[in-house]
C-alpha cells in the first residue's frame, strides 16, 4: 500500500517536472538585434514576405522598412502618405508631423496575391504591391486604427480601431484613460466595404485569424483579456473570451505550428505560446528586450522577432 503510494507520488512528481518544464523552460537563449537606421524607432511589427524574406517592420517616421540581410541592413520598402518627403520625416519621432509623414503601425501578407495591407494611425487602411512605394489608401476617417490580419484564403482583412475618441498622439498625455470604444473591423476586397464585427472593445490589440479560418482572435490591452470572434460553425458572428492573460497582451500572430498564436504580454515583456485550447505551451521572458512594452512577437524559422515602439531594433531570440 506504501509503496503504492509512493509510486503513484513519484509519477505525478515527474509528470509536473515535464509539465512545468516545458512551459517555464526557455529555450530561445540567444538575443541579436536588427538595428534600425540612424534616429529611427518603433518597429511595431515585424512580417514577412511569400519568400520569407523580411522582416518588414513599421516605424515613427512614417516608413515601411524592410531587413536585407546583416551587410545591407533595412533599406526603404513604402510609405503611406502622398504628401511624405525624406528631408522632413526621415528619423522623425514627432507624431505631430503624422498627418504628413504617416504612421504605419502593422502590416500583412496577402500569400495569394502578395499584396500588403497596412494599417497606419493617421491614413487608414491601405495596400501597397509586393514592389512597395506609395501605398493606396483602401478606407480612411479612423481615429486611431490599429492592428491588421489578411486572410489570404478569401482575402479578406481584419483590422482593429483602437478608439473612437482619441488617437495615437493623445498616448503620450499624462492621465489619458483608456476607454472602451475600440472595434474589430472587416475589409472585404471584392465589394470594397468595411464592416463592424466587434465594437466597445477596451484598448484592443492587432488581432490575429486562426490557421484553419474558423475564427479571429482580438486581445484587450485593458482587460487583459484575448476575444474569439467566430468566422464559422453554428456561433458564427458571435464572440466570446478565449483567454485571460496575467499582462496586457498586445498583438497575437499565428505561430509557425498549425493552431498555435504567439501573444505578446507587457509587465513583464513575455512571448506566450498558446495552442487553439489556450493552453499556455510556452513562455518567453522578453527581459534582454529592455523595454516596458513589447508590441509583437512573431514566429520565422526558429526565431522569434521582437518588435517595439520604444526600440530602435528589432530583437531577434534564437534558439
Ligand atoms: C498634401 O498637400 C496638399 C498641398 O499642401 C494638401 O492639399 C493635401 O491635403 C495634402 N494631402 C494629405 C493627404 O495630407
Ligand atoms: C492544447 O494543449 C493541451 C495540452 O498539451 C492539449 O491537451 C490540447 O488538446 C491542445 N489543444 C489543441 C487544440 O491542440
Amino acid at each position: 500500500m506504501k509503496t503504492n503510494s509512493f509510486l503513484v507520488l513519484s509519477l505525478i512528481a515527474v509528470w509536473l517536472f515535464f509539465l512545468l518544464g516545458s512551459v517555464f523552460c526557455n529555450d530561445y537563449k540567444t538575443f541579436n538585434k536588427l538595428v534600425l537606421p540612424s534616429s529611427v524607432s518603433g518597429p511595431q511589427s515585424a512580417a514577412f514576405d511569400r519568400a520569407g524574406e523580411g522582416p518588414y517592420v513599421t516605424v515613427a517616421d512614417g516608413r515601411i522598412l524592410k531587413w536585407k540581410g546583416p551587410a545591407t541592413g533595412f533599406v526603404d520598402f513604402a510609405y503611406t502618405s502622398p504628401n511624405r518627403t525624406k528631408k522632413l520625416c526621415d528619423g522623425t519621432n514627432d507624431l505631430d508631423l503624422g498627418p504628413i509623414c504617416g504612421r504605419p503601425l502593422a502590416l500583412s501578407f496577402n500569400y495569394k496575391t502578395s499584396d500588403i495591407y497596412i494599417t497606419d494611425a493617421f491614413f487608414g487602411l491601405l495596400v501597397v504591391g509586393f514592389n512597395g512605394g506609395l501605398a493606396t489608401q483602401l478606407s480612411g476617417g479612423y481615429k486611431y486604427l490599429y492592428g491588421v490580419d489578411v486572410e489570404s484564403f478569401t482575402g479578406n482583412v481584419y483590422m482593429t480601431d483602437a478608439s473612437l475618441t482619441y488617437d495615437i498622439r493623445n498616448l503620450a498625455q499624462p492621465g489619458l484613460n483608456p476607454d472602451s470604444t475600440g472595434r474589430l473591423l472587416k475589409y472585404d476586397p471584392r465589394t470594397q466595404r468595411v464592416t463592424v464585427l466587434l465594437s466597445a472593445l477596451a484598448g484592443v490589440g492587432g488581432p490575429t485569424v486562426s490557421s484553419d479560418r474558423k475564427y479571429v482572435l482580438v486581445p484587450e490591452y485593458v482587460t487583459k483579456k484575448i476575444q474569439r470572434y467566430w468566422l464559422q460553425g453554428p456561433t458564427k458572428g458571435t464572440n466570446d473570451v478565449f483567454m485571460t492573460v496575467f499582462g496586457s497582451p498586445n498583438n497575437v500572430k499565428r505561430a509557425a505550428s498549425d493552431g498555435e498564436f504567439w501573444v505578446a504580454v507587457e509587465n513583464p515583456p513575455q512571448g506566450l505560446r498558446v495552442n487553439g485550447s489556450a493552453i499556455v505551451l510556452q513562455t518567453v521572458p522578453l527581459t534582454q528586450f529592455l523595454s516596458v512594452t513589447v508590441d509583437v512577437a512573431q514566429e520565422m524559422n526558429d526565431a522569434l522577432y521582437v518588435g517595439s515602439s520604444h526600440t530602435d531594433f528589432v530583437g531577434v531570440y534564437t534558439k
